[in-house]
C-alpha cells in the first residue's frame, strides 16, 4: 500500500509517498525557517501563509507519476493556521481522487520515524517524543495504544534549546547552534540546574533552566559561549538521559524510541546509547518535521475517517487522534 502523507503543523511543509510504512518513495520538505532566522522564531501568520505557497508544489513533485492509495494527514497539534492548510488540502484532493483518507497526530507520528530504517521496533515501546514545543515520555503497546507517562510541565526542550541560544546571540533554532557550539566548549563549566532530575515521575521541567542562563549571563561579564553550550546541552540531556532510562526499566521496554528534532543531537542520542541496548534513534533528517513518518504512522495504525468528519485541531495530547 502507498500512502502520501501530507505534513503542515508548523514552519515545514512536506509530503512524501512511503510503501508499506517502512520505504520511502518520495521525501519532500519546504521549510520557512529562514523567514524566522530573522525574527528568532516564529510567527504564526507568517508560517501560515508560507504554507500556502509550498502546499501544492511539494505534493506534485512528492506525487510525482506515483499512484497512491491513501492520503495521511497530520490533524494536530501544531499552529492552526498552519494545520489548516494541510488539512484543508488533504480533505480537499481525498474527495477530488476518491481516496481514504488517514488523520495522524504528529506527536506519535514522530516516532515511526523508527519504522523506515533497518531495524524494526517491537512492543512494548518506551518513547521519548523531544521536539520544539514538546517533551513526552510514551509508553507503546501496540499500534495504537499509547500511554502518556509524562511530559514538561512548562518549555519543551527544543524551546529550551532555542531560547537559551537566544540569550547567547546564536540564530533560530537553537538546538543544532547550541550544539555545535558545544562541541568546542567544556560541559562542566557553568553549574547549571538539572530541573525535577530526582524526582519519582517521568515529568520534566526547562524554563527554570532557562532562567538559571539568563541570570548567569546578566552576572558574568566573560562568559565563555562555548563553556556556556556545552553546560547547557549537558543539563538538557542528563535529564532526559535519566527518565528515559528510568522508565525504559519501569515498564520493561523491549524497544526505546527516540524522536522528534532534539533527538537529532549527536550527544544525546551518544549518551542513551551508552545506556540502553535495544535503543531505536531515527537518521537526523527524519527527526526533524517531515511527511515520511506521518505516512508510516497511517499505515500502522490505519484508522481512515470520512473527510467530513476531519479537523484540525491545534491542542490534540499525544494519547488522540481525534478529539470527540
Ligand atoms: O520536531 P521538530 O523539527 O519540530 C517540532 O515539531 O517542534 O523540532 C524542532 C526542534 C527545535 O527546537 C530545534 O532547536 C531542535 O528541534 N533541534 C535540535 C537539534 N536539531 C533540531 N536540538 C538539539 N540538537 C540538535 N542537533
Ligand atoms: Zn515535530
Amino acid at each position: 500500500m502507498k500512502i502520501l502523507g501530507i505534513e503542515t503543523s508548523c514552519d515545514e511543509t512536506a509530503a512524501a509517498v512511503v510503501k508499506n510504512g517502512t520505504k520511502i518513495l518520495s521525501n519532500l520538505v519546504a521549510s520557512s525557517i529562514e523567514l524566522h532566522q530573522k525574527t528568532g522564531g516564529i510567527i504564526p501568520e507568517v508560517a501560515a501563509r508560507e504554507q500556502l505557497k509550498f502546499i501544492i508544489p511539494v505534493i506534485e513533485k512528492a506525487l510525482g507519476k506515483r499512484k497512491i492509495d491513501a492520503l495521511a494527514i497530520t490533524v494536530g497539534p501544531g499552529l492552526i493556521g498552519s494545520l489548516l492548510v494541510g488539512v484543508e488540502t488533504a480533505k480537499t484532493l481525498a474527495y477530488l481522487w476518491q481516496k481514504t483518507i488517514i488523520p495522524v497526530n504528529h506527536l506519535q507520528a514522530h516516532l515511526y520515524a523508527n519504522w523506515l530504517e533497518g531495524k524494526k521496533p517491537t512492543f512494548p515501546a518506551l518513547g521519548l517524543v523531544v521536539s520544539g514545543g514538546h517533551t513526552d515520555l510514551v509508553l507503546l503497546k501496540d499500534h495504537g495504544k499509547i500511554r502518556w507517562l509524562g511530559g514538561t510541565r512548562d518549555d519543551a526542550a527544543g524551546e529550551c534549546f532555542d531560547k537559551t541560544a537566544r540569550v547567547l546571540g546564536l540564530p533560530y533554532p537553537g538546538g543544532p547552534a547550541i550544539a555545535q557550539l558545544a562541541g568546542k566548549g567544556d560541559p562542566h563549566a557553568y553549574d547549571l540546574p538539572r530541573p525535577m532530575i530526582d524526582q519519582a515521575n517521568f515529568d520534566f521541567s526547562f524554563s527554570g533552566l532557562k532562567t538559571a542562563v539568563i541570570h548567569l549571563v546578566r552576572k558574568e561579564k566573560n562568559i565563555k559561549q562555548a563553556d556556556l553550550a556545552a553546560s547547557i546541552q549537558a543539563a538538557i540531556i542528563e535529564v532526559l538521559v535519566e527518565k528515559t532510562v528510568k522508565a525504559a526499566q519501569k515498564y520493561q521496554a523491549k524497544s526505546v524510541l527516540l524522536a522528534g528534532g532534539v533527538a537529532a543531537n549527536q550527544e544525546l542520542r551518544r549518551q542513551v546509547e551508552a545506556k540502553l541496548t535495544n535503543l531505536f534513534v531515527p537518521s537526523p533528517q527524519l527527526c526533524t518535521d517531515n511527511a515520511t513518518y506521518i505516512a508510516a504512522n497511517a499505515f500502522f495504525d490505519f484508522k481512515p475517517l470520512t473527510w467530513k468528519k476531519i479537523r484540525a485541531n491545534p491542542s490534540l495530547s499525544i494519547e488522540e487522534v481525534i478529539k470527540s
